[in-house]
């Protein structure tokens, strides 16, 4: 072989070689982008699938829904979306085929940690971990793999304030479009967080408007009712005296009397329409002391010892020895007693004995009023204490369903509790706690 044919083949050999390559390489570069196109069209479609996800169910954001989107194309171990409220974070998860507890236990520590982080606080409390019986698809992992084991992305409320995270840990390392497309999604879920607290700032709103057009309407019920009546009674009792002024000193005394009781209802209601509006504002103010429970308890029966003579009821006053004193408005204690107490005078049996005691229990001072009267039937029971309410008897000739509202806004505005026991055609008994002074 001559020399210049030896070069030739030589060059035909390496030029095809070098063709080849080439050849190779284009068609390697092809498939790639190609591959990355594919993958790119599929995370785009992945993205509208999740605007779709997130925007279906208005109020709640379906978060295994959302993680098991971001799985179809990122090949993911464990994905979960971190809410941080009250100071913990709370943490609903999905994890692949194959990954144990222990790992996603670990995953949602190391999650927690970013999120406070991120957040700029020092640590979330533990709360609560749900792992949805939900499992990741298996993603086909295109193009070259990255670096980051995990990813951590924000959610941010109104594009202020960092309330949780978006964690994953990958299947294979993450590359740059990964945490791009990560990062997509977590805009996308922050999005839907900001429309689900607009709307449930919209639901508030709209339960508490129709809250005070029901307030409003019960009001004009009460006021067009309730105190018409004892002032129509206040009228005629005025105009009987007028028309007939030589009426005997007897008939005359009955008519005053009879318009002062109206009268006094009519007060009652004011004041106890006025202590709603004050419990409704959060304006009713305490006037807090050291107070003895037994002085108060004794002055209460006192008080209304007569008003239930009138029934011909007995009233049995039973205070423990060494009660120790209680923070509380003294007024306003008499208040909620005289409301139990009038209850009590109203429902009892003829001839039967209200008894009110008091003694500590469980670190506070405890109260109970009792009755042996017709009781309280059991559906009845968890209304009691609604503003308005009465019971089957029907409204009774005074009262307006206010007294046991109004005692459980002071006896709440204390910090204590109010509570009713009963059983039918044997009597109620109404408790009531108050703290014990520091
Ligand atoms: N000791 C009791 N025995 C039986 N039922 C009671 C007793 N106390 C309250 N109730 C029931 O609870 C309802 C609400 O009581 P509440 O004190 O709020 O209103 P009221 O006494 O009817 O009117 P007001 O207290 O405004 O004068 C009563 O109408 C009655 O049906
Ligand atoms: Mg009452």
């Amino acid at each position: 072989m001559t020399e210049q044919k030896r070069r030739q083949l030589e060059l035909g050999f390496s030029a095809q070689g070098s063709v080849r390559t080439a050849q190779r390489a284009a068609h390697r570069e092809a498939r790639e982008s190609a591959d990355h196109l594919d993958l790119g069209y599929a995370r785009l479609r992945q993205l509208y699938e999740l605007g779709k996800i997130l925007g279906a169910a208005e109020g709640t954001v379906s978060g295994p829904d959302a993680l098991c989107c971001l799985g179809q194309t990122v090949p993911l171990r464990v994905a979960m979306l971190v809410e941080t409220t009250g100071g913990a974070a709370h943490i609903v998860a999905v994890r692949a085929a194959g990954v144990d507890d222990g790992e996603v236990e670990a995953a949602a520590a190391h999650a927690r940690t970013c999120v406070a982080r991120l957040a700029g606080v020092a640590s979330l409390e533990q709360g609560r971990l749900r792992v949805e019986d939900v499992t990741l698809p298996v993603a086909p992992r295109p193009g070259a793999a990255g670096r980051s084991p995990f990813a951590a992305v924000p959610l941010v409320l109104e594009r202020r304030t960092v309330r949780g995270a978006l964690y994953v840990r990958g299947a294979k390392a993450l590359g740059e479009a990964d945490l791009a497309f990560l990062s997509a999604a977590a805009d996308q879920i922050s999005l839907a967080w900001d429309r689900h607290a607009a709307w449930q700032r919209e639901v508030q709103l709209r339960e508490r408007a129709e809250a005070l057009d029901k307030a409003q309407k019960e009001l004009v019920a009460v006021v067009s009712h309730d105190l018409r009546n004892p002032l129509g009674a206040v009228l005629l009792g005025i105009s009987t005296l007028r028309r007939w002024p030589q009426l005997d000193a007897g008939k005359v005394r009955e008519s005053l009397e009879s318009m002062q009781r109206a009268a006094e209802r009519a007060s009652k209601l004011v004041h106890d329409l006025l202590d709603v509006a004050r419990l409704d504002a959060g304006r009713l103010q305490l006037d807090l002391a050291h107070e003895e429970m037994a002085a108060m308890v004794r002055e209460a029966a006192e008080l209304m010892r007569p008003l239930l003579a009138d029934r011909g009821l007995a009233c049995e006053a039973q205070i423990e020895e060494g009660l120790p004193p209680v923070l509380a408005d003294r007024e306003r204690v008499l208040q909620v007693l005289s409301n139990l107490i009038g209850n009590a005078r109203k429902f009892a049996r003829d001839g039967s004995t209200v008894s009110v005691a008091a003694w500590q229990q469980e670190g506070e001072a405890r109260c109970c009023v009792s009755d042996e009267g017709a009781g309280i039937a059991p559906q009845d029971l968890p209304h009691v204490f609604d503003r308005y309410f009465q019971g089957e008897h029907g409204p009774t000739a005074h009262g307006a369903g206010l007294g046991l509202a109004i005692a459980r806004g002071i006896v709440e505005a204390h910090g204590g509790r109010i509570w009713v026991e009963s059983d039918q055609g044997r009597g109620s008994r109404f408790f009531f706690t108050l703290p014990l002074a520091p």
